[in-house]
């Protein structure tokens, strides 16, 4: 894919696709439920589709319309022995949040994934999930897991490292299982699985105690299904919301957009950069934030964020790095130790990549510096992916600056949002 100078902004009104979160436990939550739900705008991409297609394989019955998507759930235990190995290609979220949940059936299971997810560390899941009887074996910490059949005990499990996949696996472990599980976060995390196995009818309670959230749910109490619409994905959003702050001339309206005060860090960070962005309309959907998005071009400045943010808003730093590049002073972002585990070691590609960019950039104690300046001395227009949907996306952005950039292995950008490109263009962009 190359994408390419633009010189007349980016303007219009762009289709956001469904939040990718949100859509996979759309799936998850009320395949184990009571009841027919009827999902609206949910994500149809491929990690989505791994999902989905796990439950069919479990014997979920799960119509798919052109308007909407229909699971037939019937209880906790409906679940059936898959005939094969469930394989769930690019999706981190599908193999933690599945782990826990298979670790609570009565039959054995198998996860495998591709090249990239089959590299990513899975003791995170495991581990906790084994001090509640789990048997999992995992290919040294890595996929194929196997998951043998076992009844789970409650526990008490402190989150070791902040991830919403973690503590989602551990909460749907917990659903099926005898007595209350309780879980403490010392970090926040994005919390749509609380959220929505609370509308479902969950005993699930959450309290915050300063920078402490426990969260106690008691199982083996079935969940009745409910329907749901899935907000537009911010994290979809943030490459068309730094596209129009870079770009003279651009005004761009995003609407039905999920501004969940747990992973928000991108829109607190860009403001604290200048950014020109107002939050329209902003109200409540099945206890999900949503809001319109307006933003247009801003001189930003850079800004130095601190670890908490990154808690906010990790799956941003690649796109927030190119919006650093192009503002007037330094920034630097602290605490991304966790971007090395991502679809790629994303710390490691945004320098590489913005290194042959010409920006002037540096990491140290997995703190980001960038120093950018006026003039970009161009090294390599080839950018290095790993297939890495979201280094694919915020390069493709960087190429309206100083393009043409051609980037490799874009075909990752189905993963999160096959519709990318066209909608991009349609508001001027130039990617081909
Ligand atoms: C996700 C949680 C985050 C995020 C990922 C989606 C989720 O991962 O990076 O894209 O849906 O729970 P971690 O839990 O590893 O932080």
């Amino acid at each position: 894919m190359i994408s390419h100078l633009i010189t007349n902004g980016i303007n219009g009104s762009a289709n956001i696709p469904g939040d990718k979160s949100i859509s996979h436990r759309s799936i998850i939550i009320p395949s184990i439920s009571n009841g027919i739900c009827e999902i609206n705008n949910i994500l149809r991409s491929e990690d989505v589709f791994h999902t989905l297609n796990a439950f069919r394989a479990m014997g979920v019955r799960i119509e798919e319309n052109q308007n909407n998507i229909i699971i037939h759930g019937k209880g906790l235990n409906s679940l059936e022995k898959p005939e094969d190995e469930i394989y769930l290609g690019n999706s981190g979220t599908s193999a933690r949040l599945l782990t826990g949940l298979l670790s609570s059936q009565k039959f054995r299971s198998v996860l495998t994934g591709d090249k990239s997810l089959s590299k990513r560390p899975m003791e995170r899941i495991s581990e906790p999930l084994k001090k509640m009887n789990a048997k999992i074996l995992t290919n040294n910490g890595t996929l194929p897991i196997i998951i043998e059949s076992s009844n789970l005990v409650c526990s008490n499990i402190d989150l070791k490292i902040p991830s919403a996949q973690i503590k989602s696996g551990l909460l749907l472990a917990s659903l099926n299982t005898n007595g209350e599980t309780t879980i403490k976060e010392y970090k926040i995390t994005r919390d749509h699985t609380e959220t929505m196995l609370e509308s479902f009818g969950a005993k699930i309670e959450v309290k915050k105690l300063e920078n402490t959230k426990i969260i106690k749910i008691k199982g083996k109490k079935e969940l009745t299904s409910k329907n749901i619409s899935v907000p537009n994905d911010l994290s979809s959003s943030a490459f068309f919301i730094v596209s129009a702050l870079i770009n003279k001339n651009s005004h761009l309206i995003l609407k039905n957009i999920n501004n969940n005060p747990t992973r928000n860090g991108i829109i607190l960070a860009l403001k604290k950069m200048g950014a020109n962005i107002s939050l329209l309309n902003q109200r409540s959907n099945n206890n999900e934030n949503i809001c319109d998005i307006d933003v247009v071009s801003s001189k930003l400045k850079g800004c130095e964020l601190g670890p908490e943010f990154a808690d906010l808003m990790i799956d941003e730093y690649p796109i927030l790095a190119i919006a650093a590049s192009f503002a007037n002073s330094p920034s630097i972002f602290r605490g991304l130790n966790e971007l090395k585990v991502k679809e790629s070691d994303r710390l490691k590609l945004i320098l590489l990549n913005l290194q042959n960019c010409g920006v002037n950039c540096r990491v140290q104690n997995d703190d980001l510096y960038i120093f950018p300046s006026r003039n970009f001395n161009l090294k390599n227009n080839i950018i290095q992916t790993d297939f890495d949907h979201r280094i694919a996306m915020a390069f493709a952005i960087m190429g309206t600056k100083i393009g043409p950039l051609e980037i490799k292995d874009s075909e990752s950008i189905n993963t999160s949002f096959p519709t990318f490109r066209d909608e991009f263009n349609k508001l001027g962009g130039q990617i081909f």
